[in-house]
């Protein structure tokens, strides 16, 4: 694992957007595995900049993203579809015919997940799959359990992950109780993870997913096994992480 602290916030979206921009230039028809949350609001900012500034060209990227919740159409504001597109899609050059979401809207769900994963396989696998962390360790929205699941799946949210996630819903409004998640099996499949960390709410997960021990209670854990993966948190983030501050 290769660990980067940033100073802050603002440079940690640069930082990613740089990463990003970087393995887009090598490779155009890049296939991207995306999140979504407060964390990586400043990259998806800096690459739209980048965009502007005639830096970065999408028209080939593919697109996956990591999760959807169960329940809310495309056009809901509290959707990760119309997430993607306010953040990002709506203000880049990408391709709607190369972008997908696990937005399951009734029917066999697991035949859904299955081909969720079939769609992502077919397109040769995720070269670099971006992740934020949940307060719980969470990663997409794998929560901490006794076992985790391999493959694209429907998940009943944990209490944390609904407590945490209600600051973007209006108040007294009831945020979705399940999702569909990407897999461990479809994250670690990944050629490179890049896994983001902001604020001080996330420094005990991410010394305990760097620094503890393997575990199915911390998802983010398994991200030790991976052969290929870079984190960048901010200071708040990474106050607990073992090597410190490293500029
Ligand atoms: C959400 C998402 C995750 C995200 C995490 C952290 O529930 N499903 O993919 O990484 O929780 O979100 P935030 O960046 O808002 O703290």
């Amino acid at each position: 694992m290769h660990v980067r602290v940033v100073e802050n916030y603002t440079c940690l979206g640069e930082k990613a957007a740089e990463i990003v921009a970087a393995a887009l230039r090598a490779n155009p028809r890049l296939t991207l595995g995306l999140p979504t949350g407060g964390t990586p609001e400043g990259m998806y900012e800096a690459l739209a900049r980048r965009f502007q500034a005639g830096e970065c060209d999408f028209s080939q990227l593919t697109a996956f993203n990591l999760d959807e919740y169960v329940g809310l159409e495309s056009a809901h504001p509290q959707s990760y579809s119309f997430y993607m597109e306010k953040h990002f899609y709506s203000r880049v050059n990408v391709d709607r015919q190369k972008v997908f979401l696990p937005s399951w809207s009734g029917g066999d769900c697991v035949a859904f997940c299955r081909s969720y994963d079939a769609l992502i396989a077919s397109k040769g696998g995720i070269d670099l799959q971006i992740l934020g962390i949940g307060i719980n360790g969470h990663i997409g929205f794998n929560e901490p359990g006794p076992i985790l699941h391999r493959d694209t799946h429907l998940i009943d949210l944990a209490p944390e992950t609904l407590k945490a996630n209600s600051r973007f819903f209006p108040p007294g409004a009831e945020v979705p109780r399940q999702a569909i998640t990407m897999g461990m099996g479809t994250i670690m499949g990944a050629k490179e993870i890049l896994l983001l960390a902001s604020g001080s709410a996330k420094s005990r997960a991410l010394a305990e997913a760097l620094d503890g021990f393997i575990r199915t209670t911390l998802p983010a854990s398994i991200l030790q096994l991976h052969p290929s993966c870079t984190v960048l948190a901010d200071k708040e983030a990474g106050v607990l992480l073992k090597g410190g501050f490293v500029p």
